[in-house]
């Protein structure tokens, strides 16, 4: 067995994480670069991390951890994979960035080209950059204003996404954060997850107006919800019908549930496409893409301004690529045999210990709802037992497994993960079971 409490592979005297988290909400809000790596969720002391290596992190107090996070997406073959790390180095001793082309942009946008049904890509920086730019090109394009999304669906920190609220019926969206003006929050219609009714609805009342309906390809911020079949299908014929188009947001699916992304699994006739995550390899990339019509009404090619100092970042096009070009029909089947593996062990552990759960997922991304309840969309994971997830979560971490800090977050898998990653998460999922089952009684 493994002594959690013995330092592994860095000074002892390494600043321990409460202490570094100290000195970070004194100088940064919350103490924390991105708002759901503070643990507000499951309280205690966020980890800082210190190192990688294939399933392994190693935070600043000494211990290891089994990574089901993997970055929160995009570290596909694990950390620090030795054919990445080299490709970075080759591409740092070239230069980081020359604010020019370079043929590292032009292979991984055809590398994305051959995966997916996109005919044209631009590379942008994350994720957020890709769904607004991609929202500010379907209006452009179509020449109208309103946006369909869905509750419980993030498309990252764009204005207009940020507009969660309502359920069932069109619902003329409040902002979710200060800062967002009601104005621009008035253009988003958000509707149900998984409800093509309430979508055919709001097309009959706003039809004219709508300029796109953009969806998660499959769920993955809510707790992993799939699509219904057929759903994402419908949603694309009720736009097209409409003249609206259809922004399919494969930031988290991308390259990870198949060689194809989400589309690999369940092709649908989108007019755009965004990617993130997986494709920048651990470093900033991300895309939209899409019809070749629609992409050339982008800025030189087209009016729709769009730019960006480091978009297509030479080192993150580098790690990108490494990682596409590893990222096999080997890779997957092994990313789909550990995710199918490790779920039916938590939900075996689970269920030993009398605690109501769901496995819930979307190809090899899975997640936990603590409800005996199905979940198809937000209000339904919502109404999932969180006092179970944090206490499952908190076991897990002291037994050494590191989880997404929300019980509204997908797992992740690596293609690092092996036998030893497996019995580790194996013999800590009992313990984690029965800290649930404690905190469910
Ligand atoms: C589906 C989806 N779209 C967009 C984003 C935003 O990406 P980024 O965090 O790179 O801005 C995320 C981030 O988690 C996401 O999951």
């Amino acid at each position: 067995m493994i002594d959690f409490n013995e330092p592994v592979g860095y000074p002892a005297d390494a600043p321990a994480s409460q202490e570094l988290f100290d000195r970070a909400a004194a100088i940064v809000p919350g103490g924390v670069n991105s708002p759901v790596r503070a643990f507000r969720a499951v309280g205690g002391t966020p980890r800082f991390m210190v190192r990688g290596e294939g399933p392994w992190l190693f935070d600043a107090d000494g211990r290891r951890y089994v990574d089901l996070v993997c970055s929160w997406g995009p570290l596909l073959l694990g950390h620090a994979h030795p054919e990445v790390v080299a490709a970075i180095q080759a591409a740092a001793a070239r230069g980081t960035s020359f604010g020019t082309p370079t043929p590292g942009e032009v292979e991984l946008a055809e590398e994305l080209v051959s995966r997916t049904a996109a005919e044209q890509v631009r590379l942008v920086n994350s994720g957020t950059e890709a769904t607004m730019s991609a929202i500010r090109l379907a209006r452009g394009f179509t020449g109208r204003s309103k946006i369909v999304k869905f509750a419980g669906c993030y498309h990252g920190h764009v204005d207009a996404l940020l507009a969660a609220a309502g359920s069932g019926v069109a619902t003329l969206a409040l902002p979710d954060s200060p800062g967002v003006t009601g104005a621009g929050a008035s253009e988003t219609i958000v509707l149900k997850y998984n409800d093509l009714d309430a979508v055919a609805q709001a097309f009959e009342t706003h039809g004219e107006d709508i300029a796109a309906v953009i969806t998660e390809a499959a769920a993955g911020n809510m707790g992993v919800v799939a699509p219904l079949p057929g759903y994402n299908a419908g949603l694309a014929e009720i736009a097209h019908r409409h003249g609206a188009l259809l922004i399919m947001d494969e930031v988290m699916t991308g390259f990870r549930v198949s060689r194809g992304g989400w589309q690999g699994l369940d092709p649908v006739d989108a007019d755009l496409w965004t990617f993130g995550k997986v494709m920048g390899g651990g470093l900033p990339a991300a895309a939209f893409g899409g019809r070749a019509d629609v992409m050339s009404k982008l800025a030189p090619a087209g009016p729709v301004y769009q730019a960006g100092t480091l978009s297509g970042n030479p080192l993150a096009c580098a790690a990108g690529l490494a990682t596409l070009r590893l990222a096999d029909d080997a890779l997957y089947a092994r990313l789909d045999a550990t995710a199918a593996t490790i779920g039916q062990l938590a939900a075996k552990a689970l269920a030993g210990a009398g605690v109501p759960h769901r496995l819930a997922t979307a190809g090899s991304m899975f997640s936990i709802f603590f409800t005996d309840a199905e979940v198809r969309d937000y209000d339904d994971a919502r109404r999932q037992n969180t006092a179970a997830f944090k206490a499952f979560f908190h076991s897990m971490l002291s037994q050494g497994v590191y989880l997404p800090p929300s019980a509204f977050e997908s797992w992740f898998v690596s293609g690092a993960i092996d036998d030893d990653a497996l019995d580790h998460i194996a013999a800590a999922l009992p313990g984690a079971a029965r800290a649930a089952a404690a905190a469910t009684s």
